[in-house]
């Protein structure tokens, strides 16, 4: 079957460089892509699905009919805004759009979902129909972390029993595929913490209570704790990346605010830091007589990679490209993914594209130079079709 799908995509891969380039010329800010799900709609009804648009605000869904032989429902998610950067690729068909720019491979990944699409409809003709049925997420707002949860509230994963995601990674050589085991990315909480002291001439620290040396206090007891009192081997960052406080040099400051974010990767460390957290500050403000107000807003869990089902991609990568192709990821990202969320309603995994140049130098996602080698679009739509197929014959 594998080398079906192969001769299905290899004429196909003009036509999704032709679509990776027109969304990356046309990207939309997270919330905003009605022109990219119009486009993705367009060239889902020209293969023969039935597309369900506005899912999730700005979203659509696909489903590709099973024979009924196999009762499972897997989904397939891709996602497809771009970010609030300026592209300075200098390529012909960079972005249009001044401040708008396809900096993370969502371009990538939104023809992947079409590809794989394009591919399993064609085999299924071919077949005579896939034993069960496949439907294909295009998610908004990923980059905002909204979109998994509005597709969800939409119905996105109403009777799906596994998910399967693809994310580009400009470590890994172009058309090369990364396998992680276990946790992906991190769990990423927002922070914000408003320390109320008294305020009191500069001159006199003892008439007042000091807002900006509590708050380095609590800051520097955070990061202590962090290393004393969390398993190392389950990582906690704790960055305040933003602080304000204070009106003049000889003034005390009676109040200091400071945001910040919160990233681990274990379920149950990710469960017991609100509470760790606050009985850290709770207890340095008491101990100085400040008042505090803490607010930690969740953000989205760790994406943790299911046993089977990253065995079955990985797998589908090895037999289609080779072992050398496929590298075993030692390491978790401790950056964040919303594919997360689905998880709570199926097991899934994600594998990472490699989308890495030998020839030209490669720059980080989200930077305004980021460059994708479309080598990988046509390894990362074999994999997902294949692993699609596979996935009917793998309990
Ligand atoms: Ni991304």
């Amino acid at each position: 079957m594998l080398s079906q799908i192969k001769d299905i995509a290899a004429p196909l891969a003009p036509r999704l460089i032709e679509i990776r380039r027109h969304l990356h010329s046309n990207p939309e800010l997270s919330g905003q892509e009605y022109k990219t799900a119009a486009y993705v709609a367009g060239v889902l009804s020209s293969c023969g699905l039935h597309v369900q648009e506005l899912v999730g605000k700005t979203g659509a869904i696909a489903t590709l009919p099973g024979t009924g032989e196999d009762s499972r429902l897997l989904a397939i998610r891709t996602d497809m805004d771009g970010l609030p950067i300026q592209e300075r690729t200098g390529l012909d068909y960079a972005s249009q759009l001044p401040g708008i720019m396809h900096a993370c491979g969502h371009d990538v990944h939104t023809t992947i979902g079409l590809g794989t699409a394009m591919i399993l409809a064609q085999l299924a003709v071919q077949q005579g129909g896939l034993p069960g049925s496949i439907r294909f997420l295009f998610q908004p707002a990923e980059e905002t972390a909204q979109g998994a949860s509005w597709m969800i509230r939409d119905g996105a994963m109403a009777g799906v029993s596994a998910i399967l995601g693809v994310h580009t990674f400009p470590t890994i050589p172009g058309g090369s595929i990364g396998i992680r085991y276990g946790a992906l990315t991190a769990a990423a909480d927002d922070l914000e913490l408003i320390i109320t002291g008294e305020s009191g001439h500069g001159a006199r620290p003892h008439e007042a209570i000091d807002a900006i040396w509590i708050a380095a206090q609590v800051i520097t007891t955070l990061q202590q704790a962090i290393s004393r009192t969390h398993n190392p081997l389950r990582p906690v960052v704790l960055t305040v990346g933003q602080i304000q406080g204070g009106r003049a040099p000889n003034v005390i400051a009676d109040q200091v605010r400071m945001l910040g974010t919160v990233r681990s990767l274990h379920p149950e460390t990710s469960a017991a830091l609100p509470a760790w957290i606050e009985k850290i500050v709770a207890s340095v403000c008491q101990m100085y007589g400040a008042k505090y107000q803490l607010n930690y807003r969740r953000g989205v869990p760790s994406v943790q990679n299911d046993l089977a089902l990253t065995q079955l991609t990985e797998s589908a990568a090895a037999e289609a490209w080779g072992n050398d192709r496929v590298q075993i990821l030692p390491e978790p990202s401790l950056g964040a993914e919303d594919f997360s969320l689905y998880l709570d309603h199926a097991p899934g995994t994600m594998f990472r594209l490699g989308v890495a140049f030998e020839d030209q130098p490669n720059y980080p996602l989200h930077h305004p130079q980021f460059q994708v080698n479309e080598v990988a679009i046509l390894t990362g739509v074999v994999t997902m079709a294949y692993a699609a197929y596979k996935y009917w014959f793998h309990r």
